[in-house]
């Protein structure tokens, strides 16, 4: 259904290949709502300012709710010549209600439209990002509870490093969470200030109040400079950015739980719910899902890198180069929203298989670096002369073919003296799990504190 408006300059019917080239009502349609949500907003202003009459302003506020319906109900399609979501709009709204309709672009321009409607969206989408994500922490959280005791080698280079418990190992992506979470939220504040009234660069010689725009639509402020309005895309790019890092952390626990579910590993089973089928090996279970969680990674950074190099040459104000800046968004927010809820059912629904992972920390001597601090401690020797010794100990237990915490209290003696009787209880995965004490560590008392932390800091949020 077109309800095209028609040009003031130009005379000629555009050719099809400009409109193909030009429209963006095709992507920005997305933006239905948030675009009658701004002229609702804008209209009340006009009318309590005396800029428009009240008779009109009713006759566009009860249009722009009609047109709503009609979007919603899928009457009015929103696939006509229309150049963009704001021309289809108030064209549709002209048909209705006539000369108000036309009134309605008084004192604004499509420049702080669009810039009002994006900014909405992102704003909004914002919100629903940051609360998937504590959707997220919470199940994690709920892992974590279930699984401090549960022993796992902590790896560096991932080869086996420390005895850490699961609880710890997830928590870390909680707190990559919170701060991805605290990350949207600042973009929000920091972007949540009004564009309308900004009009086409230059503010308007109408008599409007930008204030109770700025109010009616939720923002702090209205925002300082129109010319800077109009031209600035940063809050696009900041939500790009913090979805970019956002999956990164996500694509990080992806390729962990693809790794974990590997028959090498078999730390975790992934639900049946959560995992696929090979269509010629019959056997076969594949973690498609985290490989698609590490792979949209990829285009969530290529969205952010497209809208940087869009916006890097651009003389102020506005430029049609810009329009280019909302399918990149679309699509990250997208594949944001999905994949954090995805992510969330995968991990309240996997099997952590807690004795693999137990019996894995018999394998790469995980307690050597506690005989080297007992040597630090009791004999007063120099951590590097220790760390000597403690390799010789671990030379022994691979000729024997043990683990370090195998080995006899003669075995030890055998390499060094100084090695006395109460080494034995710390030459133990779970004895040096919990003597990472210091705070921040992996011992049990310390991952649940971090467990009451995000708890209490879960609690603030809501
Ligand atoms: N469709 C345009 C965009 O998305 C809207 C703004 C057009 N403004 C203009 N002066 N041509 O950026």
């Amino acid at each position: 259904m077109s309800t095209k408006i028609a040009s003031a300059r130009i005379s000629e019917k555009s050719s099809q290949l400009l409109q193909d080239l030009n429209n963006s009502l095709p992507f920005d349609k997305v933006l239905y709502k948030e675009d009658i949500e701004g002229s609702r907003a804008h209209a009340y202003m006009l009318c309590e300012q005396g800029i428009i009459s009240k008779e009109d302003y009713e006759q566009i506020e009860s249009g722009l709710y009609e047109i709503l319906g009609e979007i919603e109900s899928g009457t009015f399609l929103l696939d006509g010549d229309d150049e963009d979501i704001h021309m289809a709009i108030e064209g549709r709204l002209t048909e209705k209600v006539g000369d108000a309709g036309k009134r309605l672009h008084t004192a604004r321009s499509r420049n702080d439209q669009v810039a009002l409607d994006f900014r909405l969206y992102v704003q909004n989408n914002t919100k629903a990002i940051a609360a998937l994500l504590a959707e997220n922490i919470e199940t994690f959280v709920k892992v974590a509870e279930e699984n401090t005791e549960t022993m796992l080698p902590g790896m560096t280079h991932l080869q086996h490093a420390q005895p850490i418990n699961f609880a710890y190992h997830i928590l870390a992506y909680a707190s990559m969470f919170k701060r991805d979470y605290e990350r949207f939220m600042a973009s929000y504040e920091r972007n949540n200030y009004s564009p309308i009234g900004c009009a086409a660069l230059a503010g308007t010689p109408h008599a409007i109040d930008r204030q109770i725009t700025s109010d009616k639509l939720g923002f702090n402020a209205p925002t300082l400079n129109c010319l800077d309005t109009v031209s600035d895309r940063d809050f696009a790019l900041e939500i790009l950015f913090n979805i970019s890092t956002m999956m990164m952390h996500i694509s990080r626990l992806s390729e962990e739980l693809i790794l974990w579910s590997a028959s090498e590993f078999k730390w975790v089973t992934l639900s049946d719910r959560h995992a696929t089928g090979s269509s010629i090996m019959p056997q076969k279970k594949n973690p498609d899902i985290p490989e698609l969680l590490r792979g949209k990674t990829g285009r969530v950074n290529g969205n952010l890198i497209a809208l940087l190099t869009v916006m890097k040459g651009l003389p102020l104000a506005y430029n049609k180069d810009m329009q280019e800046d909302k399918e990149g968004v679309f699509d990250s927010v997208r594949t944001a929203l999905l994949s954090l809820q995805v992510l969330n059912e995968m991990v309240a629904d996997m099997t952590v298989n807690k004795e693999q992972m137990e019996a894995a920390c018999m394998i790469g001597h995980l307690c050597a670096t506690d005989l080297a601090d007992y040597l630090v401690k009791e004999s007063g020797l120099p951590f590097r002369d220790a760390y000597h010794i403690t390799g010789n100990v671990v030379n022994l237990a691979e000729e024997k073919g043990v683990d370090i915490s195998e080995l006899s209290l003669n075995d030890l003696q055998s390499i060094d003296s100084r090695i006395g009787e109460g080494v034995v209880a710390l030459l133990d995965n779970r004895a040096s799990m919990n003597a990472r004490l210091s705070e921040g560590g992996t011992a049990t008392v310390r991952t649940l504190e971090q467990v009451e932390s995000l708890k209490l800091w879960l609690e603030k949020q809501k």
